[in-house]
């Protein structure tokens, strides 16, 4: 399996490439090539990540391919980590990266249309990772929009470790955690239907407070906050959750969960625009494939708040309309 990492001289890969190699993602049984693409400027810091992935002897990476030409670099693979994108620094939003980031996405997204594997499945982790997933799967005409992700699950995870610590129970007592929409700080982590121990949240933590107020508030600000702690931001915790995405969609999810991604809205069972990535719950078969789970009711809280996520990524979507096909 041909596995396409970019940015593959920046901090988010430099955990990353050494799992993937590892077989965190698709298994201690399944070979790998590694396509790192960086920046020509970046060249020099790209070999040294492959010296260091020569002297780690994973047995399962049998080939690293480098290159800064997204054409040639994409040849034949299956999977892309679209990492590589300037991060935000403090004080900044994510959607202040478009100017620079969004056009990175156009050239991407049509070299994955020409010469990836017509079956790729695309994670972008590259902030604005919405609305840079949208300009990239805009440009390829070839795919189909569903083979696009943006990483909405480094949300999911941190939602996870909260609401655990919250009710005094381990992280894997808690299940049914959906974010929807953007990742930004307009994002809903959605604690009404979340479970925790098979029970509803709502019934499990009391203090419906803290959930309605600290705990969204904390989860849309997470990310900004381990900016103004490390001064860079998360890179550990992103590779991660990169990793937990895409294997979302190669194992497949036990009956009634599910996990969050950010999907191409098309046909979208909650009556959200139909040309957005929005994050929703999906649920997969392990073939690469997903559907978004539908079904779930919305109460006011959660009603209101998604549409201001959503409003924002039509915001977004206004800003790059340059940039769309
Ligand atoms: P970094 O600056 O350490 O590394 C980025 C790398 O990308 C650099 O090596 C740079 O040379 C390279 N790059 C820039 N433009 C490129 C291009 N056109 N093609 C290929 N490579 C290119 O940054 P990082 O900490 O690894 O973060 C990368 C991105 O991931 C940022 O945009 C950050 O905001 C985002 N991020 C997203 C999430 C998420 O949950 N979705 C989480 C963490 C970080
Ligand atoms: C995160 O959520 O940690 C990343 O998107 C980085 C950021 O800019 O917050």
């Amino acid at each position: 399996m041909r596995i396409a990492v970019t940015g593959a001289a920046g901090q988010i890969a430099y955990s990353l490439l050494f799992r993937l190699a590892h077989g965190d993602f698709l298994g201690p049984d399944q070979p790998i090539a590694l396509h790192l693409l960086d920046l020509p400027a970046s060249e020099g810091a790209l070999q040294g990540v492959k010296m260091e992935l020569d002297d780690s002897v994973f047995p399962l990476l049998k080939e690293v391919v480098l290159g800064s030409r997204a054409e040639e670099v994409f040849g034949g693979v299956h999977y892309a980590f679209l990492v590589g994108a300037k991060p935000r620094g403090p004080g900044m939003e994510r959607k202040d990266l478009l100017a620079d980031n969004g056009k990175i996405f156009v050239e991407q997204g049509k070299a994955l249309n020409t010469c990836a594997s017509k079956d790729v499945r695309v994670l972008v982790v590259g902030n604005p990772c919405n609305t840079n997933c949208l300009i990239a799967l805009h440009h390829a005409p070839n795919l189909s929009p569903h083979q696009f992700h943006a990483m909405t699950r480094l949300d999911q995870n941190r939602a996870v470790f909260q609401l655990a610590q919250k009710a005094r129970v381990d992280v894997a007592d808690v299940s049914h955690v959906a974010i929807w929409g953007n990742h930004s700080s307009t994002q809903v982590p959605d604690f009404v239907h979340a479970k925790i121990h098979s029970r509803e949240a709502l019934e499990a933590i009391s203090d419906h407070r803290w959930l309605e107020s600290e705990f969204v508030s904390l989860i849309q600000k997470r990310g900004a906050q381990v900016i103004a702690a490390r001064g860079k931001s998360s890179a550990a915790s992103a590779a991660n959750a990169a990793i937990d995405a895409m294997r979302s969609l190669v194992v497949p999810t036990p009956h009634g969960q599910w996990f969050s991604s950010g999907v191409y809205s098309a046909n979208n069972p909650y009556g959200i625009d139909e040309d957005l990535v929005f994050s929703f719950p999906c649920s997969s078969q392990g073939r690469g494939d997903y559907a978004i789970v539908g079904g779930l009711e919305m109460n006011s809280f959660l009603k209101e708040k998604i549409d201001l996520t959503q409003k924002e990524l039509i915001e977004e979507r206004d800003l790059v309309r340059g940039l769309l096909r």
